[in-house]
């Protein structure tokens, strides 16, 4: 139908490829497919203060704000409006990363299981870590031109796959804590992984301080204080 003329066919053709970009191997969630996935960047068009927050039910090509705010329901938040512990998100939450402020206040000490980060700033993160809890899948794209490592991805198992050195736990499954070094999203290091089973929550807390063990999670289970922690560096 593009072989047809006129600006309305020229604009739905436009519009078509985008869709098919922005679909790319995803499949639409229209008919009780996946559900929709949440998307948060921070954009110079809508406020260098402020973030928009993005249902999105097609996967959109990374860094691509006007895609995003074309084929998902976006609205903006203000940052002073984001809550101060972390997020709580269910399924898929992509970010999109271009200032620090993004990692430091939006997501550290957040509980999410399947995390997407792209970094679209080529100005480079210091290394520092970002703690995540009840993390499983994580996937890293560095935008930036020319990096030898622009896609990484991990998947943290938990269970008999898990390899030797597990002693059996007492509750079903451990409480995941992950520190993720930031540096990476710079996409110059090869990702590697390290876990090691460490003693319940309420002596880890001991261990480190600063970790928001005790802050109520909205949807997540809290560890409990004999719940063994399975802890996770990410570098
Ligand atoms: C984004 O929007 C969803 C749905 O309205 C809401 O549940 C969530 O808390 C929002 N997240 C942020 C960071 O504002
Ligand atoms: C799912 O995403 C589509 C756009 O991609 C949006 O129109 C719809 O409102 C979203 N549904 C929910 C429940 O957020
Ligand atoms: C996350 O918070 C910890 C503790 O406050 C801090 O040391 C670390 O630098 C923060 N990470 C990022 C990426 O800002
Ligand atoms: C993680 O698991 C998914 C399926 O759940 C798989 O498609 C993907 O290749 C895995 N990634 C890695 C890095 O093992």
């Amino acid at each position: 139908m593009c072989g047809s003329g006129g600006l309305t066919w020229l604009l739905l053709c436009a519009l078509c490829v985008l869709h098919s970009w922005a679909q790319q191997g995803a499949p639409s969630s229209a008919g009780g497919g996946p559900p929709n996935s949440t998307l948060l960047f921070n954009s110079a068009s809508h406020g260098a203060h402020n973030l928009r927050n993005c249902s999105c039910n097609t996967e959109v090509m990374a860094c691509n704000d006007a895609l995003a705010n074309l084929v998902c329901s976006c609205r903006t938040v203000a940052r002073s409006a984001l809550p101060p512990a972390g997020l709580a998100v269910r399924g898929r939450l992509t970010v999109w990363v271009r200032d620090p402020w993004v990692l430091r206040e939006l997501l550290n000490g957040s509980t999410v299981q399947d995390l997407q980060l792209a970094a679209c700033d080529p100005a480079p993160l210091p290394a520092q870590p970002l703690a995540l809890f009840g993390l499983r899948r994580l996937h890293l794209l560095s935008a930036s031109q020319g990096v030898t490592h622009p896609e990484q991805s991990l998947n943290i198992t938990v269970g008999p796959d898990r390899g030797r050195g597990v002693r059996p736990s007492s509750s079903s499954s451990p409480f995941l804590v992950s520190f993720l070094d930031v540096a990476l999203l710079n996409g110059l290091s090869p990702l590697k992984a390290y876990s090691v089973s460490s003693p319940p929550s309420s002596i880890l807390a001991q261990h480190f301080p600063h970790l928001p063990l005790a802050q109520p999670f909205p949807t997540q289970q809290p560890p409990e204080p004999l719940q063994d922690c399975l802890l996770t560096f990410i570098y």
